[in-house]
């Protein structure tokens, strides 16, 4: 039994797992070739790429399969940040530069990439799948991407976004449950007024729309993909269960946290990016805590602190490092991405047949 659904069919997948796109490293080629060719569909988190390295990294994933993956991007938003708070938060990861050894006070010369040259290389390359989280892209852009033929998945954290993005003309709904990692996909109202488990926020928004939905957040095994499937989810987005994959290009601490961590060791955290995010806790998290609310916005803190992140890292120093993960964390593993494919769909099965009573 393959566990078939309108998703999969749509998809052309032969199994409902979708490795969560995740930005910052962890989604290589590798990775995202891989779970498409174990049978789910892999997905690339290009948010942070330029559209010089969505191409050649598209085109570098097509060379390790030919099966369907998606590409993923953060829709951009406004933002209102007075220059004094730019300011005051210079001065304070000025801090941390001193520690790290790196230059204080740089200068940025840019926020983000540029959201329509992204979306433009996502055209040009016509990839099968394009994702998207922070909220809904112009109809312009999803017009020219359904012309194509890619298929459209939109981020949802509630059941009124579910509702505008079926609406807007999306194929599926990736339901964020706030045990999810990463950036919460928040884009109607305030992220901690909209922090709804999994296992509440699927069922109701399976009910509202007719479009497949697609369970996220914190799920980690066939148990996850079954209670999901029988909530009205016609596949699942999982994360964190790929991250410490040999394939996942997290950084080798960050690995070695997620193997040490268990449910209670994440919180959700503006400190890093200025949006609201669930990650691991870490010393960066907890001192920046008094500052929030005069934490610039997102994407402006996350350029901020990209510099201390990166050092950070070279240093081998976690602490100051953004490690984006679910509360699932105490089922993670380190198996390699066909294997974990293989093992939630083995146990998925095999549950399938306990509960129908065939073993
Ligand atoms: C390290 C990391 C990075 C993420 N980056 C993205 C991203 O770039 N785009 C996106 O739509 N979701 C991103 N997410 C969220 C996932 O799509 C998904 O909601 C989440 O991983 C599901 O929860 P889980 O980690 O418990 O499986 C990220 C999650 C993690 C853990």
């Amino acid at each position: 039994m393959l566990l078939m659904t309108e998703l999969t069919r749509l998809l052309g997948i032969k199994y409902p797992i979708i490795q969560a796109p995740m930005a910052g490293g962890p989604t290589t080629p590798e990775l995202v070739a891989a779970v498409s060719n174990a049978g789910g569909l892999g997905s690339l988190g290009a948010g942070y790429l330029t559209p010089e390295q969505i191409r050649s990294t598209i085109r570098e994933i097509r060379k390790l399969t030919d099966r369907p993956f998606a590409v993923n991007l953060f829709i951009p938003g406004k933002t209102n940040t007075p220059d004094e708070t730019i300011q005051k938060m210079t001065e304070v990861l000025d801090g941390y530069r001193e520690k790290l050894g790196i230059a204080v006070s740089p200068t940025l010369a840019k926020y983000e990439e540029s959201f329509a040259e992204q979306v433009q290389v996502i055209l040009e390359e016509n990839v099968p799948v394009f994702s998207f989280t922070f909220g809904l892209p112009s109809s312009d852009i999803m017009e020219a991407m359904k012309q194509r033929g890619i298929l459209l998945v939109g981020t949802a954290t509630t059941v009124e976004e579910a509702v505008q993005l079926e609406l807007a003309g999306v194929h599926a709904i990736a339901a964020q449950g706030s045990e999810a990692g990463g950036h919460r996909g928040t884009f109607m109202k305030k992220a901690e007024d909209s922090l709804i488990g999994t296992i509440a926020l699927v069922p109701q928004i399976a009910d509202r729309v007719s479009i497949p939905v697609i369970a996220s957040g914190g799920i980690m095994d066939g148990r996850g993909l079954v209670a999901s499937l029988v909530l009205g989810a016609s596949a699942v987005q999982m994360g964190t269960a790929f991250l410490a994959c040999p394939e996942s290009g997290a950084h080798a601490a960050f690995k070695q946290r997620i193997m040490q961590s268990d449910e209670a060791s994440t919180a959700i955290t503006y400190a890093y990016s200025g949006k609201a995010a669930r990650g691991i806790q870490t010393e960066f998290m907890k001192e920046l805590k008094s500052y929030e609310g005069v934490i610039p916005e997102y994407p402006i803190q996350n350029a901020m602190t990209r510099d201390i992140r990166q050092a950070a890292a070279r240093a081998n120093n976690p602490e100051y490092m953004s490690m984006w993960a679910g509360q699932g964390l105490r089922l993670a593993g380190e198996r390699t991405a066909a294997g974990t494919v293989e093992l939630v769909m083995e146990q998925a099965e095999a549950l399938v047949g306990k509960m129908s009573g065939r073993s």
